[in-house]
Parts: C-alpha cells; structure tokens; sequence
C-alpha cells in the first residue's frame, strides 16, 4: 500500500463469465476502475440449455491470458507498472470445481511472477458486498439480498466477514424460477431479463400464479412450484397464445410478479426481525426493474444497488472484496484449495 492507496488485480472464473479488472482502492474507500474485461460465455452454453461445466473450464483457461493482454494495455495507457500491483484477488468458491481451479492456478501463477500475495475471496460475499463500490454512503449493518442464476437468499451484514442468514430458497433459484420460465415461454437460456422486459410492458394481469412458502413462520422460500404452475398456465392458453401476444405478456408479468412479490415479503420479514432498514440488491436479478421499485416501496432511499455492470459475475466485485481482507492480514492455511461449496458463514479473504 502506498500512501493508503491500493492496487487489486481481481480475477473471476466461478461459473460462466472470465473477468479481469484492475481497481485503485483510495483509504476513504473510493474504488476507481482502471481495467475491467470480461469474455462471457453465455452464447456457447446456450446451445446445451444450461452451463456445461467442462466446456466452461476450457473457455477461461483460453479466455484469461487474453483478457490479462487486454489489461496490461490499460495499464500501458494509464502509465502503471506491474510492480505497483499490491495484490491479487481470485474467486476460490463457490462455483465449478473445474473453473475455479483455472481462476485459482492463474492467479498464484500470476502472483509468483509479479511478486505480490494472492487473496482467494468468496464469490457470493463479492456480490453481497458489490454494492459499496456503487455507493460510499452504504455502512453496516444492512440486509443483503443475493439473487442471482444460483443464490437466493438474504444476510444481515453486520460488517466484514460477519454475517447471518435470515432466510434462503430451499431449491430453485430466483434467477433459474425466471429463466426456467422464460424457456417455456419460448425464450433461449437464460431468458430472465427478456422476460422481464416483456413483463413490464404491462402494469397488471388477471392471471395469478401461487406463491409458495409466503408465510411469515417459514424461514424459506421456494420457486419450484413456479415453474409447474406456470407450464400448467401456459399448456391452458397454449391455443390463444398464438394469435394473442397481450397474453404472452400477462403471462410474463404473472411469473415476474410472482417471484418478486416473494422476495419482497421476504425482504420485509427481514427487516422486522432485525429492524435494519438499508438493503443492499446484488446478483444477476438485482437489474429487474420491478424489484428494485417493489423494494424502494419498502425501504424508500435505503435500496442499494451495484453498478449496472456489477449486478452479474464480474471480477471488479472480486478486487474490491480482497482489498477489503487485504489489510487483515488472515494467513492461509490452504493454498491452491478451491472450494465448489463455501458458504459464507466462513471467513474468506486468507492471504496466501
Ligand atoms: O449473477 P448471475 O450472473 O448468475 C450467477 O452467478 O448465478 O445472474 C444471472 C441470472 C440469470 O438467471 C438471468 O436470467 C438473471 O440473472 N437476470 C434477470 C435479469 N437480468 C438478468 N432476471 C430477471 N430480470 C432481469 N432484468
Ligand atoms: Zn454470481
């Protein structure tokens, strides 16, 4: 660290998007990005309907030596030397075993040439954290709602690395709940945020799927149900919905509704049981308008969002997260190790 300032390489194979970004984190906490590349992969698992995971490991370990040229041309641009890196960050879990181990290799192989430590984060604490890169103003404690293609679920953030959970999904995801039903519609995976542009083309629907789970005693929630409700709704008016493209809306609205109505009860449970009133959205569904207004409703100005940019996989939430641990100094007892199941209960951020 120089004059409180540092330099944090991120780097992000988790799951199916390769990123590297370069951050200078100032000591009041002001993040600037000076490199940010991604190469997603979402076109090619498109074509199998769904992540193939060992498809996905060949993908990163191709895309990340391009993606560092990329970078190290920023760096040319903005005249910084590799030596003036502090640290490296690496997703080490959760994620795909395979992948995770690429991003991990990668970044001690990295980390041994330029001399600096690695720091192996926890992708689902980045997400959860992400917010605070967009808004400086975010202090502890706040709720954290990760929704994302694989986590649903809510954490009182009562400061770094200490976290509880309220409450998470007890299968499908609310990101899998809108492309699983996005697919039935007709929309190729992941079709989340088409179906939500269709949704909100309308502002209401006569047409009401259940929300299952809603109650106040349980601690989970489920959108299982979602999608054979919604394949019965659709099978129903499959005759109509060829001439009536009003009742394709309506049908997309009845799912959006139906999942984000649950989350935001959800959302408000939490903030009764903990009387902690600033939310923070992250994760690939964070961009769903409807939620994000569903949620300033609840908590009017305490609705926290990261950069667009941010609300999916992305390595700037990864830097931002190891500098965070950076100055903690946790040692590393197990280096190299990558751990497909992490939840984030245990501590991340050890220095290697
Ligand atoms: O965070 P992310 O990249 O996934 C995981 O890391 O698991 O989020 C991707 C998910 C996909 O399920 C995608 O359909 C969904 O986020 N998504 C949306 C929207 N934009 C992306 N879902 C609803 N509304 C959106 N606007
Ligand atoms: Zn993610």
């Amino acid at each position: 660290m120089k004059n409180g300032v540092d330099l944090v390489l991120g780097i992000e194979t988790s799951c199916d998007e390769t990123a590297i970004s370069l951050i200078r984190v100032g000591p009041d906490r002001t993040v600037e990005i000076l490199s940010e590349q991604i190469a997603s992969q979402v076109e090619l698992h498109a074509l199998y309907g769904g992540v193939v995971p060992e498809l996905a490991s060949r993908e990163h370990f191709k895309a990340l030596p391009l993606l560092f040229e990329k970078v190290t041309q920023d760096m040319q641009r903005l005249k910084i030397s590799l030596d003036q890196i502090t640290a490296i960050a690496v997703t080490r879990g959760p994620g795909l075993k395979g992948c995770l181990i690429v991003g991990v290799q990668f970044a001690h192989g990295l980390g041994d040439a330029i001399g600096v430590p690695v720091i192996g984060v926890n992708h689902i604490e980045a997400h959860l954290l992400s917010p605070m890169i967009a808004s400086q103003e975010l202090s502890y404690p706040f709720l954290g709602l990760i929704v994302s293609g694989g986590h649903s679920e809510i954490h009182l953030v009562k400061g770094l690395g200490n976290y509880s959970l309220i409450c998470r999904t007890i299968d499908d995801a609310a990101g899998e709940a809108f492309d699983k039903s996005a697919f039935l519609l007709g929309f190729d995976y992941p079709g989340g945020a088409q179906l939500a542009a269709l949704a909100d083309q309308s502002e209401s629907s006569k047409l009401r799927l259940p929300r299952a789970m809603n109650d106040q005693r349980k601690k989970g929630f489920s959108f299982s149900g979602l999608k054979t409700a919604a394949s019965l709704l659709i099978k129903k008016h499959e005759a109509e919905l060829e001439k009536d493209s009003r009742l394709k809306v309506e049908i997309a609205f009845a799912i959006q509704e139906a999942i984000v109505e649950l989350l935001v009860r959800k959302t408000r449970l939490a903030i009764k049981s903990t009387r902690v009133r600033q939310i923070a959205l992250s994760g690939g569904v964070s961009a769903n308008k409807r939620l994000q207004s569903q949620l300033e409703e609840v908590s009017p100005g305490q609705v926290y969002l990261p950069l667009p940019q941010h609300c999916a996989d992305n390595a700037t939430m990864i830097a931002y997260l190891g500098s965070l641990y950076l100055n903690k100094n946790s040692k590393d007892l197990e280096p190299y190790q990558v751990y497909p199941r992490w939840p984030i209960e245990t501590e991340s951020g050890a220095i290697v």
